[in-house]
């Protein structure tokens, strides 16, 4: 299967499965379920919701995480901080990143924005160097959607 197929499908069964459900930690704690199950060669995936000004985790699949990280920091808080999707080819070449497993070599994350007002990031690491291409960021960025349609 192709990469565009496999998105494809994983985005159709995203919106199935987060469909008639609005509560945003059911929808995120779900959502962070079916991509780690599905995801190839990642070692985590989950929410960081924006609280009093900084990212507080929310539900996520994986090792324990740090539970807050403030914006402008790291690879989660500078994605926030620029509302721009980051996609971190080696993170140890990134100044500030945040270690929260030693296994995480690349990571890709995607700021949630709703109506215009920025509430969380979507993250996700793989133990594999530069894991993430132009396709996979394109492809989370349609999924973060998918849960941001479902939470509104
Ligand atoms: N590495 C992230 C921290 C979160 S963990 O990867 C789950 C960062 O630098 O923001």
């Amino acid at each position: 299967m192709s990469d565009q197929e496999f998105y494809r499908l994983l985005t159709a069964e995203m919106r199935a499965l987060l469909a008639g459900e609005h509560d945003p930690v059911a929808n995120a704690a779900n959502f962070s379920a079916l991509v780690f199950d599905r995801v190839a060669d990642i070692n985590w995936v989950g929410f960081y919701f924006l609280r009093d000004g900084e990212l507080l985790v929310g539900p996520f699949c994986g090792k324990p995480a740090c539970t807050r990280i403030p914006v402008g920091r790291g690879v989660c808080g500078s994605a926030i901080a620029s509302g721009m999707t980051l996609r971190v080819d080696d993170v140890h070449q990134f100044d500030g990143h945040i270690a929260c497993d030693v296994d995480s070599r690349s990571e890709l994350v995607v700021p949630l924005i709703a109506d215009g007002q920025a509430i969380g990031v979507l993250d996700v690491d793989s133990p594999l160097k530069a894991r993430f291409n132009e396709a996979d960021a394109r492809a989370f960025e349609t999924l973060a959607a998918v849960y941001l349609e479902s939470i509104s």
